[in-house]
């Protein structure tokens, strides 16, 4: 009974101090004001309260003051983009697409261990399997059809078209169902069929090439269909609002989660849209950040990445700020992807395991090191093609 009613005096005595640092916020205009008072040194002449009561006051309010500028910083940065920071606890969002970005980083647990990596060092795995339609893709896919949007290039009722290998295509068709676009997506017969039938489950219109076409060819025949007037291509490999995306939210993320201290940063590499925003976001930040960006070995087919020819080369790798590019083979690639899931409990595809081998071997090289790679997927994308056991 006692202690209830200590409880309870407490939670009055709570209450009644955030009506008064209500009140003296709307009084004064804000805490600085606050503060002055509060670290004035000359109490006596003040106000009616005695000395010792006046360095309690100081220091709450000293307390609220530096509160209220953690919060301002928060704001700031939500202002600065689009997708990063949303609140981690929001009961409601007003669309799907808004719950795009924000993806948690995860430290590995066991394999850096294995692999014989200094304790010193960490390695983060990036989930860019929790956005929305399960891939790092919702972001550029988001910021392609918002900014042409913003630009009135484009309107709902539109019919969107790209090439696409899966993820883009699917993210794609999310976005473009959620703002009322038709959406026709073009891609090379061997992607996975849990692939295709999410874009169709989105109700987009699927175009397939044939293998031996590619991607190349599925990125001729885009342009085609744009000249014969049968809609606007979104071009991810020339369009700057996909790496635009990254450099507002992935960047930034990557940049506040590790509190600016991530070394290194490690990605596979599409469309580069992700290496692209986000070297040049690190960069920025700290220039001495590394950046690798992999790459499947001569023969090495790892769905999403590619070696690209010179004539096919993105647009936007131009402005891509890579220190290293190195490779992985498709065997490498897959049997990580298997003990990812295994071993850390982290189940993803196969370019997102492939970026991790790289992240690991590389950090064998190193001591205090904090290296992210991007986990670009889930591996529930992957289950038809035989890579995990059946
Ligand atoms: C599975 C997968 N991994 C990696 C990437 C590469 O990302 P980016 O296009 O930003 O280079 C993609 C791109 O589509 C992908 O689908």
């Amino acid at each position: 009974m006692r202690l209830l009613k200590t409880l309870l005096r407490k939670k009055k005595r709570l209450r009644s101090l955030n009506r008064f640092r209500v009140t003296l916020k709307t009084r004064f205009g804000g805490f600085f004001i606050l503060r002055q008072w509060a670290q004035c040194s000359d109490w006596s002449s003040s106000a009616p309260m005695n000395r010792s009561s006046h360095h309690g006051a100081a220091r709450i309010i000293t307390v609220l003051f530096e509160r209220s500028k953690f919060i301002a910083s928060k704001r700031q940065a939500l202002r600065h983009s689009s997708f990063v920071l949303r609140p981690p606890h929001r009961a409601m969002y007003p669309t799907i697409d808004s719950t795009i970005g924000n993806t948690p980083l995860v430290q590995l647990q066991r394999l850096p261990a294995a692999w014989g990596i200094d304790p010193s060092n960490v390695v983060l795995g990036k989930m860019e399997g929790n956005n929305p339609a399960g891939s790092v893709k919702d972001r550029p896919a988001y910021s392609m059809i918002v900014e042409a949007e913003k630009r009135g290039d484009i309107k709902p009722g539109d019919t969107l078209i790209e090439a696409t290998s899966g993820n883009t295509g699917i993210a794609l068709a999310m976005v473009a169902a959620m703002r009322g676009y038709k959406m026709k997506l073009i891609m090379p017969e061997n992607q996975s069929i849990e692939r295709r039938q999410s874009m169709k489950a989105y109700g987009a219109e699927l175009i397939l090439v044939s293998k031996t076409e590619g991607m190349e060819g599925a990125r001729d025949l885009a342009f085609a269909m744009q000249a014969k007037g049968e809609g606007r291509v979104l071009d991810q490999f020339a369009n700057p609002d996909n790496p635009l995306a990254h450099y507002r939210g992935t960047g930034p993320e990557i940049w506040q989660q590790t509190n600016g201290r991530v070394t290194h940063f490690v990605s596979a590499m599409g469309t580069t849209g992700t290496i692209t925003g986000v070297s040049n976001f690190l960069k920025e930040q700290n220039e001495a950040v590394y950046i690798i960006g992999a790459q499947p070995t001569d023969g090495s087919s790892i769905a999403g990445i590619r070696k690209w020819p010179e004539a096919y080369k993105p647009e936007i790798s131009k402005k891509a700020r890579i220190d290293a590019v190195i490779e992985v083979s498709q065997a490498d690639a897959e049997a990580m992807t298997r003990e990812l899931a295994v071993v850390e409990g982290i189940f993803c595809g196969v370019s997102a395991a492939g970026a991790c081998v790289i992240a690991l071997r590389h950090a064998k090289t190193l001591k205090n090191a904090t290296i992210v790679f991007i986990v670009c997927d889930r591996g529930d994308r992957y289950l038809s093609t035989g890579v995990f056991p059946s």
